[in-house]
């Protein structure tokens, strides 16, 4: 393992009946700014739960805030909250809403700045307070520093961090009323999340390796469990707990990440629209197949010990470990080839135009360049 620190300040709130926390979590004399996504939060009750806990309190409401939030709709949000002199936001919603809302936080601590500036900027130098009620376990934004924010103006979307939130409420009956697609992406999500801090090189950490081990095995036990019954609290808890741990900066203190499939499923959400997790569902069997060399240690590991693979030759083993994970992609019905999404040798050509253009280099060797990003995808057309 390399240096390092390790500081995560959000306080979690995690169980059933915890929204009416707020009431004591967040101080009277605070000027709360309430964000939302479409309306969801209205029809599962939540919305009725939060207002029930701060029935007491000083808020304003701000509404829609959209999958893959656009700055264009956070900058309005940004006005209302300093018309209205708030001093602290609570994010209602999914990872979306509470993403925007770090944006917000920051913008309205530094009136002077546009947004978009500082999510290009990579770092939020100051932001307001901020906190959630979380009902879509997935992103791990609830408990972490970072936030994915799209510009519909120039078709990006780039990632800032900044704070953590101070809490997050956690209550896995919120789940309930989840789309089954959500939850598909959302597994997906998990899933990617651990293996982008643990699909790299082994030898560096037996904990860390066992944990993101760990918590890929239980979202894939899981998931056919929650398309049988995703009304079964214990089974959403693990659901729920397995998002949190999966990016926290739990699993990936000390050791060596890659984010390449992330960051290729940001440009396919950015110019095609698809959804965060469906993206990563198409990338990553690409990126393990392009790389297989240098993650072949982990990926016989990962093989032996979650999915029991251990007979063959090694190069067998892998193609198993790739058919096996896009398997699993594909049993939560979610798209694996760009073509099922329509998508063409043009975007690839472009998201390798773009690449280029900024110069990433990006996984644990630093070598996934424009021309590596291209060779992943065409593998995925
Ligand atoms: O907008 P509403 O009406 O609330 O509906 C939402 C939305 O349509 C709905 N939903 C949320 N909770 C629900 C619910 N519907 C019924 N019942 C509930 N309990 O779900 C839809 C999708 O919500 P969204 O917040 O967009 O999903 P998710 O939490 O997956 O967030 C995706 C965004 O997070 C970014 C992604 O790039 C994407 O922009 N990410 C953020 C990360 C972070 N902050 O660390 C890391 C991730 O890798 C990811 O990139
Ligand atoms: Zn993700």
């Amino acid at each position: 393992m390399f240096n390092f620190v390790f500081q995560n300040t959000t306080k979690l709130v995690f169980g059933r009946g915890q929204i009416a926390q707020l009431s004591s979590l967040i101080p009277t004399d605070k000027k709360v700014l309430i964000t939302f996504g479409g309306g969801s939060v209205k029809r599962n009750g939540v919305y009725d739960q939060v207002k029930k806990a701060l029935a007491g309190h000083n808020v304003v409401e701000f509404w829609g805030i959209e999958p893959n939030p656009a700055v264009e709709t956070l900058r309005k949000a940004v006005k209302l909250g300093l018309e209205e002199k708030v001093d602290m936001l609570l994010a209602v919603g999914g990872g979306s809403v509470l993403d925007g809302t770090k944006l917000i936080a920051a913008a309205i601590a530094q009136p002077n700045l546009d947004a978009w500036d500082i999510v290009k900027s990579g770092s939020a130098i100051k932001q307001i307070p901020f906190a959630s009620v979380m009902t879509l376990p997935a992103t791990g934004s609830e408990m972490n520093n970072g936030a994915v924010i799209s510009c519909h103006e120039t078709k990006e979307k780039f990632s800032f961090r900044g704070d953590y939130p101070e809490f997050s409420i956690l209550d896995p009956e919120t789940t309930y009323s989840l789309p089954a697609h959500q939850i598909a992406c959302s597994l997906a999500d998990i899933v990617v999340h651990c293996f982008e801090q643990y699909m790299t090189t082994t030898g560096q950490s037996r904990v860390l390796d066992r944990w993101a081990e760990g918590v890929i095995a239980t979202a894939m036990e899981i998931a056919p469990k929650i398309q049988a019954d995703q009304h079964n609290y214990d089974l959403m808890c693990d659901y729920m707990y397995s998002a949190t741990m999966a990016l926290n900066n739990f699993i990936r203190m000390g050791v060596t990440q890659d984010w390449s499939t992330h960051q290729i499923g940001h440009e396919l959400t950015a110019l095609c629209g698809v959804t965060h997790g469906e993206s990563l569902a198409i990338v990553y069997p690409g990126t393990i197949d392009v790389l297989r060399e240098q993650k072949k240690g982990k990926l016989l590991q990962f093989g032996s010990r979650v999915l029991g693979i251990n007979e063959g030759t090694e190069e067998e083993r892998i193609d198993k470990v790739i058919e096996k994970i896009e398997a699993f992609f594909k049993s939560l019905g979610l798209a694996t080839r760009l073509s099922e999404k329509k998508i063409g040798v043009d975007v690839v050509e472009e998201i390798t135009r773009r690449f280029n253009e900024r110069n990433v280099h990006l996984g644990e060797a630093q070598n996934v360049t424009g021309d590596v990003a291209r060779e992943i995808l065409m593998k995925r057309l």
